[in-house]
């Protein structure tokens, strides 16, 4: 039986799943032909993730990714992907500065992509932001816990809200996230429990990249869960592995090449009838003229 996407996903679905349905299973996606096969498999939510920087650029962090290039691949995914419901992330310095020049990044990656709900790694400073994008209609993901954007102040990809004041900061932001509009909260690397409190006392949808099982949805980077990565965290589930495969095809080309088995007569495109006589024909009488 297929289990392709029938019809678009939208806030609603995820607003049922805070009502307690079915969680939600989020993906990162960062082009248009994996975003066909993850709507043919259902995956309901694609996240169009920084960490696009990491898998697809070899950059160590996500701080180099432009915003051009985001909008670059959100759109591909949204054509890929037409039913998912697509966050697409907003890189780091696109949405600092003034809350004005925020608002204009951000309309220019819903204008330009047709994503469903931008997300944004937040600290206290950006309720303004989410503020006026939440009342200018957009759905915002309010990122929290690990923010990798903001790695070189946290010192490092580590665990958040592992004391209680930290666990207490977290709890706080998320409600003010909350309340000023923010449609989801997206914890990364938090405690589970700390992540259950957050749950507990917010009323719109948690989704936990390494916040434990209470959340109501759960993302990872993709290529870490299919085996394309050398590494990857303890929280994410081992799905499959698509590099013994891809390195055998590989290596398959190469021997072919070796062997002289590619190409062969069935890979080769042909003239037209009859002008293969006239070419010739033609090709000697430039060299008669040449010579
Ligand atoms: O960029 C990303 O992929 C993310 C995650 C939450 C995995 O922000």
């Amino acid at each position: 039986m297929s289990s392709a996407l029938t019809r678009k996903i939208t806030f609603n679905d995820l607003r049922r799943v805070r009502d307690g349905g079915p969680k939600l299973a989020m993906l990162t996606c960062y082009d248009f032909t994996t975003a066909q096969l993850m709507q043919r498999a259902g995956v309901p939510a694609l996240l169009v993730g920084d960490s696009a920087g990491n898998v697809l650029l070899g950059h160590p962090t996500t701080l180099p990714v432009s915003l051009a290039f985001m909008i670059e691949i959100a759109a591909a995914v949204r054509r890929g992907a037409p039913l998912a419901l697509v966050a697409a992330d907003m890189p780091f310095g696109s949405y600092h500065g003034s809350v004005s020049r925020g608002v204009r990044n951000v309309v220019r990656m819903v204008q330009r992509t047709g994503c469903d709900c931008v997300k944004l790694e937040v600290a206290e400073a950006h309720l303004d932001l989410v503020r006026e994008l939440a009342s200018a209609g957009v759905a915002v993901i309010a990122h929290l816990g690990l923010r990798p954007q903001a790695v070189g102040l946290v010192g490092g990809y580590r665990t958040q809200g592992r004391t209680a004041r930290d666990a207490h900061e977290i709890v706080a932001l998320s409600l003010q996230m909350q309340r000023a509009g923010a449609a989801v909260l997206l914890l990364e690397a938090v405690p589970a429990q700390v992540a259950k409190v957050v749950v507990d006392s917010t009323n719109i949808p948690v989704i936990g990249c390494g916040a434990g099982a209470y959340c109501h949805g759960y993302v990872f980077v993709t290529h870490d869960a299919v085996g394309l990565t050398p590494a990857q965290p303890r929280f994410v589930p081992k799905l499959g592995d698509l590099a013994t495969p891809a390195l055998a095809a590989f290596e398959e080309y190469v021997r072919q090449i070796g062997g002289g088995q590619y190409p062969g007569p069935e890979h080769d495109y042909e003239m037209l009838p009859g002008e293969l006589a006239k070419f010739l024909h033609a090709g000697k009488r430039t060299t008669v003229l040449e010579s």
